[in-house]
């Protein structure tokens, strides 16, 4: 029998969600200076909380403050104070609202604008044509460098749950630094940690491992994983099924599932394979024997902006629905749909020729709802594309140059 999006869902012993809804992460770059949440994350989160989602899960955190997926992003080491993380655990729990924070390493994602650490399973600099020159060519990593990421995921995700978060989620989806371990086109070692789907998951499954031994089995472990990576011989659905029963040995309780990366932006909709993905729910066609054959609930995200769209991928056999765009636009979309599930928003989509900045665009238009949120004004739907863009670059580079002063002045790199 289908369920409804309005149901309870027990996630874990500890963890059961008040209905099937779950704000998916996204970077806010509404940090301080110091890397910390402060008083305009914790506007934007009193929204979500408010809104009416079971689940939210926070924009990517940062495991390492000196690799950022880009300026203004948060950072939590561990070392780093927690009063803020609490005070936002806190805020987003309110409402009887459970809270993850999603934790991220970036890897050879780190624009050369940044600076900071550019590390990569393989020295395989990151293709986007024309547009190629945003990034520079990663440090294959050495042993060393795998082991002090498995650490900084344990240690972070102990500060997460002392913090009061109900879990983390970890991000190895996306073309970020454990995406590019499970992917045969970016990991091209020879070691233990490249070659066979064995080797190439081990440090995404090590990590899940050093997490549930430092944090124990009450707290939340989830994985965001692509269901492909829409590219010719990337990690595909074959290998992704594998994956999952791996992450349900271990224990993982939820699976997010999403697609793409930098070079083939399939979250945004849009694949590098030729592969035609549809408007709605992107992957929902896609992943239908993976949900069949999970041995542990999945979540799946992209595309969801319809109530009945999100009834379809709980149908379907999904246990929660993401939405990430939909949010930004009305983080009250949840208490709007169970008053009137026919509700629905006509949210721009935008069709440039040029895909690289189309996908940027999208991003800034976006991230410019969550920064009007955060300081209490409303989102619009009329925003230029152009012009968000234009004052996505403005502000990065503003952000970017504190960075680089705060990255001169430290000590703990070479
Ligand atoms: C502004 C923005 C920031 C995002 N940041 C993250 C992130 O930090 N971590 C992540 O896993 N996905 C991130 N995403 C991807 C979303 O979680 C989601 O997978 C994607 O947007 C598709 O869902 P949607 O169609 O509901 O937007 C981001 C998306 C947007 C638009």
């Amino acid at each position: 029998m289908p369920q409804s999006l309005f149901s309870e869902f027990q996630v874990s012993p500890n963890t059961t969600l008040k209905n099937r809804f779950v704000k998916a992460a996204m970077e806010e770059n509404l940090a301080n200076d110091q890397q910390l949440p402060d008083k305009k994350l914790f506007n934007l989160y009193q929204q979500w909380a408010d809104g009416g989602v079971g689940l939210i899960i926070t924009g990517n955190v940062m495991i390492d403050k000196w690799a950022m997926t880009g300026p203004g992003g948060v950072a939590l080491e561990q070392t780093t104070p927690l009063a803020p993380f609490k005070k936002w655990a806190e805020i987003a729990k309110s409402n009887n609202t459970k809270v993850w924070m999603q934790l991220n390493h970036p890897g050879r994602q780190v624009f050369k604008a940044m600076g900071g650490k550019n590390l990569a399973p393989s020295a395989i600099a990151i293709n986007l044509g024309k547009h190629s020159n945003m990034f520079s060519i990663p440090q294959a990593m050495i042993e060393e460098e795998i082991q002090d990421i498995i650490h900084r995921f344990g240690q972070s995700a102990l500060q997460a749950k002392q913090a009061g978060f109900d879990g983390v989620e970890i991000h190895a989806a996306h073309g970020y630094l454990l995406a590019q371990f499970l992917s045969p086109l970016t990991n091209q070692r020879s070691d233990q940690w490249g070659g066979s789907l064995t080797n190439r998951a081990r440090l995404l499954l090590e990590v899940i491992k050093q997490v549930r031994a430092i944090c124990g089995a009450d707290f939340d472990v989830a994985v965001k994983l692509n269901s492909a990576d829409f590219q010719r011989g990337g990690f595909d659905i074959a290998d992704a099924e594998q994956v999952i029963n791996w992450l349900a040995e271990h224990n993982v309780n939820l699976v997010e599932l999403s697609g793409g990366s930098y070079e083939a932006p399939a979250m945004q909709g849009q694949s590098a394979d030729d592969r035609t993905l549809a408007r709605e729910a992107y992957f929902l066609d896609f992943t239908e024997k993976l949900v069949q054959r999970s041995p542990i609930p999945l979540m799946l995200t992209g595309g969801i902006q319809r109530y009945a769209v999100a009834q379809k991928v709980i149908n379907a056999g999904f246990s929660l629905c993401g939405l990430a765009t939909a949010l930004a636009y009305r983080p009250d979309m949840i208490n709007m749909w169970f008053k009137t599930p026919e509700f629905r928003l006509r949210i721009p989509v935008i069709t440039w020729s040029n895909k690289t900045l189309a996908a940027l665009a999208t991003m800034a238009i976006i991230k410019r709802q969550l920064s009007r949120m955060s300081l209490g004004d409303t989102p619009k739907l009329t925003d230029s594309p152009f012009l968000s863009l234009l004052i996505d670059q403005i502000k990065k580079r503003r952000r970017t140059k504190r960075y680089r002063r705060q990255l001169r002045g430290s000590s703990q790199l070479p």
